[in-house]
């Protein structure tokens, strides 16, 4: 089977389990969905929370994005990495105050705003300060994802955003608010989105919501529709960069744009996922009465998705060519949860083998935990080796 590109020799002499980035794919990707985005004057702030490796954060800020944030921690990490305040949003339901102090403090470009309670805390924190916040209201435009129901935001039910009935009241209060300005409508629904349709009716759903807008007189002077664009985690060799391309093109076509309006995207999974692989050792090769299980130093304290959301990670044996043998692939945690996946194919498997889960750099190494007192796994950059 095809593999990927590792250089296993190098690999050798370090300790596993461990993050692998390959940063010259890093780069190609940002190269690409910076020309797409900029082909029609769209903005991209990376979404930190897919991957806070500080490394990995350098290497987004200098290729020019920003930076979409979801915690003060995540804010601070961005400023750290070189991410200009002007180029920062701040999203997420429960902002603390400090958090909201920082933002302030640091003049980032705005914040996006999930409810009315959090508002009328933005406007005090600002007044205290005399300063004026910018703000957009996080929509949830009711649109579903099709995605796991774990990584679904858009939906009335969901936690997020504000519901499209309570928006006139929202704006009522806001308009009353001194310390507030309104510069934008924030919608995200949902990640690992493959189907471009969901993107077809969230950029209708927009058209819609600004024609109600403006009928109130308002028009804002930007547009923010998240994240979500999916990647193939079962092909990672052959499609290594998503087709930005299709994605940005859905909203060149529907979406009713307004003069001097600026666009913003937050992707976070399609820029940094393919770039990462956690690799790891096979500890033990163990026969079952009915399963052969290979197991591996890194468990769900280092690639949590598995276990939280069944997600599929492909696995590759990078130290074996022996003919393919079906394993359960499982982690040393104690937790019959811990598996990476059932009934895989890998070249035989033998105490010592180096594999690589792949796909792994959104949302792995920033997800892990320290869960049986086990330490946080270091990472280490293809420049580098
Ligand atoms: N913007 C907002 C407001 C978000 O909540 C998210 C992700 C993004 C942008 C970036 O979405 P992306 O482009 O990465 O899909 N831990 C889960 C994914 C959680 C996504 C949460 N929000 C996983 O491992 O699949």
């Amino acid at each position: 089977m095809l593999k990927g590109n590792f250089p296993v020799e190098k690999f050798g002499a370090l300790p596993t389990p461990f993050y692998y980035y390959d940063t010259s794919l890093l780069r190609q990707t940002l190269d690409t969905v910076k020309a797409e985005a900029g082909r029609y004057g769209y903005q991209v702030h990376y979404a930190v929370k897919a991957n806070a490796n500080p490394r990995i954060l350098q290497l987004i800020a200098q290729a020019g994005l920003g930076a979409d944030c979801v915690s003060g921690g995540e804010v601070r990490a961005a400023l750290q990495a070189g991410f200009p305040p002007s180029h920062i949003v701040y999203a997420g339901v429960g902002k603390a105050d400090w958090e909201i102090n920082l933002g302030l403090d640091e003049d980032i470009f705005c914040f996006n705003v999930e409810s009315l309670a959090e508002l009328e805390v933005i406007d005090q924190l600002a007044a205290r300060k005399g300063k004026t916040a910018r703000v957009a209201l996080r929509i949830n435009p009711d649109v579903d994802a099709h995605t796991h129901a774990k990584i679904t935001t858009g939906r009335k039910e969901n936690k997020f955003g504000i519901n499209l009935g309570m928006l006139d009241g929202v704006l009522d209060e806001l308009q009353q608010m001194a310390h507030v300005e309104l510069i934008g409508i924030h919608c995200h629904v949902g990640s690992q989105i493959t189907d471009m349709s969901v993107f077809r009716n969230l950029a209708i759903r927009v058209n819609e919501i600004q024609d109600e807008l403006e009928q109130r007189g308002i028009r804002v002077q930007n547009l923010n529709f998240g994240g979500g664009l999916g990647i193939d985690y079962y092909h990672p060799n052959h499609l290594p960069i998503p087709a930005f391309d299709n994605y940005f093109a859905v909203f060149k076509q529907l979406l009713e744009q307004r003069p001097g309006q600026q666009i913003h995207f937050e992707p976070g999974r399609s820029i940094v996922a393919q770039c990462g692989s956690l690799i790891s050792r096979v500890l033990y090769v163990k026969q079952g009465e009915i399963k052969q299980f290979a197991i591996l130093d890194a468990g769900f304290t280092e690639l949590i998705r598995p276990a939280m959301y069944d997600a599929y990670h492909r696995i590759e044996n990078l130290t074996s060519e022996e003919p393919v043998e079906l394993y359960d692939i499982v982690g040393p945690i104690c937790e019959s949860s811990d598996v990476f996946g059932k009934d895989v194919e890998l070249n035989c498997a033998r105490r010592g083998d180096l594999v690589a889960l792949r796909s792994a750099g959104a949302y792995g190494e920033v997800m892990a935990s320290q869960y049986n007192c086990r330490p946080l796994p270091p990472s280490y950059f293809s420049d580098d080796m």
